[in-house]
Order: C-alpha cells, then structure tokens, then sequence
C-alpha cells in the first residue's frame, strides 16, 4: 500500500536528518529526498495514477513533509556555517594570545614623575603655568629691568604681540606668590624655550623649580634638600656647592655631582673637570619679596631651577640632547 510506505518514507526522513553533521551531508540529504529525482518527487509522481480523492490526501501529506524539511534544512544549514566559523575566528585555546603594542612613557615624563615624587615626600606641592608669558612675570618681576645685562644670558622668543616664550620656569615663582599666601612649599615642572640649538642644547626644554617661603627659612635648610634630592636621583653621590648669580637670588650657588662617568677623575663628559653642574639656585632676592607684596621683614625663601634633560643625560648616560625629541622607536622603547 502507497501510504503505508509514504509513512515509512517520513520516518526514514527524519531519521536521516538527525546524521546531517555537516554542508556535504546536507547537500547529499538534499538531493536524496527534495532533488528532482529525489524520493518526494518520485512518490509525488506515482500519484497520477490514483483517485482524486488519495491524490489529495497523499499529496497533501507528501507537500507538508517536503514544506517542513525545506525549513528545517535552512536550519540545519545556518547551524552548521556558525559552528565552522568558530573553528575558522579560532578557538583553538592551545593558540598564543594576541600580543598589542603598548606604549611606554617618555623618559623626560619619567624623569618629571620621579622627581616630583621626591619633593612630594617633602610636602612640596605642584604646580603649573603658562608657557607663553609676559615680560613682567618672565624678567621683571625675577629683579630682571630690560636694560638688565641677564636679559640676553636667555635668548629670547619674543611673540609678535610683545608675549613671550618662557625662558624658564621663574615665573611661576611669582605666578604661585601672587595667588597665594605664605607659607608656601611648592615645585613647577615644565617646558621652556630659548632660541638655541646644539648637542647640549634645544630651543625647547624642560624645567622643575621649587619655591619655598616661611618664616625662618635659611641657606643650611635650601643645602639639605638639596642635597637629600642629589642622593634620592643618584644614589650615594659626591655633591659641591659654589658660589654663582642670579638676579632674582642673593645669594646665589649651583650644585655639581661627581661626574657619574669617571667618578671625578675627569673626563670628555665633565669636560675634565669631575663634577657636573646640575642647578641653580638660592635665597629669594628682597625685590622679588617686594613685587609680589610679601614683607620682607616676615617672609624668607628659597628657590632652585634644575634642567630636566641634564638629569636624565647623566642617568641614563646620554650624550646628544636631541634624541629626546626625534622620536626613535628603538631609543623611546629603551625605556620601557
Ligand atoms: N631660572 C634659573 C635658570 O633658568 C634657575 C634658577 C631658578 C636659579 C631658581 C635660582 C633660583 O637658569
């Protein structure tokens, strides 16, 4: 009988359809019962020779199973696509991770974080300030008149409004002096500009100053930290003081280390001298206390300026300047 054998055909086409695994068993399942000669076809075909009646009842159910595979195939398909797409993004756990690029900070950044870490441990607070300036916080204010000699020792990049570059990081010693009142312990880190360029020099720069003011602040106090700053960046170092001049510090010294290279012998490093100089600084001079309005008969201070790159040139033993800024990959990784 036909439609006993139409209902073993429907088993036997789901149970075939429970081994599809994969695109070519589906596509074989496919040609085997849906094809044009597929086995839905052919029992499709032997129905011409019925009645009416079993032609629509056989027809029907042989449509409804053909409809209901046709869905199911697309399934079937989708399911199988997505599983060979894993395998394909790679879900082999036993893969090496992928590995990106980080960065590094510069080392002049280091060199800032690091410093600035020193004077925090000695309650210096930090600040910041404009790098393009105004003669008077610049020069004036810092006991610097315009027909000052010291003027021309900081070789200006003037701004065609009358602004300037700043020279050095001074001014925010005024800057921090006129907005707050004292006592006051505060360091400012940042960049600088003068016009010149050489191994040992570039038209920019950076800077770290410290300011402290209080009621007795001496020489001896501005030593100690001083040097407890040479032993934090360098270890146990040979320091030396000698006398110097600065406008807006009376009086004035810079410190020398012990040439990091021939441990004072003498050296093309130090110029054979042993030592190399790395601040300025001193007592604040009585007109800077007077431009800002602190009495000079209260307040004392000390103030210092150091050249980042200097440092770190003797730290990591570098002796060209510019390499700081041309952004080698090989010598900005060095550091990571
Ligand atoms: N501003 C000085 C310079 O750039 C350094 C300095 C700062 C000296 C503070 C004394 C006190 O050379």
């Amino acid at each position: 009988m036909i439609s006993e054998e139409i209902e073993k055909l429907e088993k036997e086409v789901w149970k075939d359809f429970q081994k599809i695994e994969n695109l070519y068993h589906l596509e074989d399942f496919r040609i085997k019962y849906l094809g044009k000669k597929g086995k839905i076809n052919w029992y499709l075909k032997q129905l011409k020779d019925f009645s009416l009646e079993e032609k629509k009842k056989l027809g029907s159910i042989l449509n409804q199973i053909k409809e209901e595979l046709e869905t199911k195939l697309k399934l079937k398909e989708r399911e199988i696509l997505l599983k060979e797409e894993d395998k394909d993004i790679g879900l082999d756990l036993t893969l090496p991770g992928r590995i990106f690029p980080l960065g590094t900070l510069h080392p002049i950044t280091k060199i800032i974080e690091e410093l600035c870490e020193i004077f925090l441990k000695l309650g210096f607070e930090i600040i910041t300030g404009p790098e393009i300036e105004t003669e008077y916080y610049n020069f004036t204010a810092l006991n610097i008149p315009d027909w000052h000699p010291a003027r021309d020792m900081q070789a200006t990049f003037y701004l065609k409004n009358g602004a300037l570059l700043r020279t050095h990081t001074s001014p925010m010693q005024i800057r921090a002096m006129l907005e707050r009142t004292p006592p006051l312990r505060i360091i400012a880190p940042g960049k600088v500009y003068r016009c010149d360029a050489d191994i040992r020099h570039s038209p920019m720069f950076h800077q770290l100053e410290g300011l402290m003011v209080d009621k007795d602040v001496n020489f001896s106090d501005l030593k100690g930290i001083l040097i407890y700053f040479a032993k934090e960046t360098f270890g146990e170092i040979k320091v030396r003081f000698r006398p110097s001049y600065f406008p807006f510090t009376e009086p004035s010294l810079e410190m020398d280390i012990e040439c990091v290279m021939c441990k004072g012998r003498g050296c093309k490093v130090c110029g054979n001298a042993g030592w190399l100089e790395i601040l300025g600084a001193g007592m604040v001079h009585p007109e800077v206390f007077k431009s800002v309005n602190y009495d000079i008969n209260m307040w004392q201070g000390f103030a210092f300026g150091l050249g980042i790159e200097r440092i770190a040139m003797i730290k990591y033993g570098i002796d060209d300047i510019r390499i700081f800024f041309e952004n080698h990959l090989i010598f900005l990784e060095s550091f990571k």
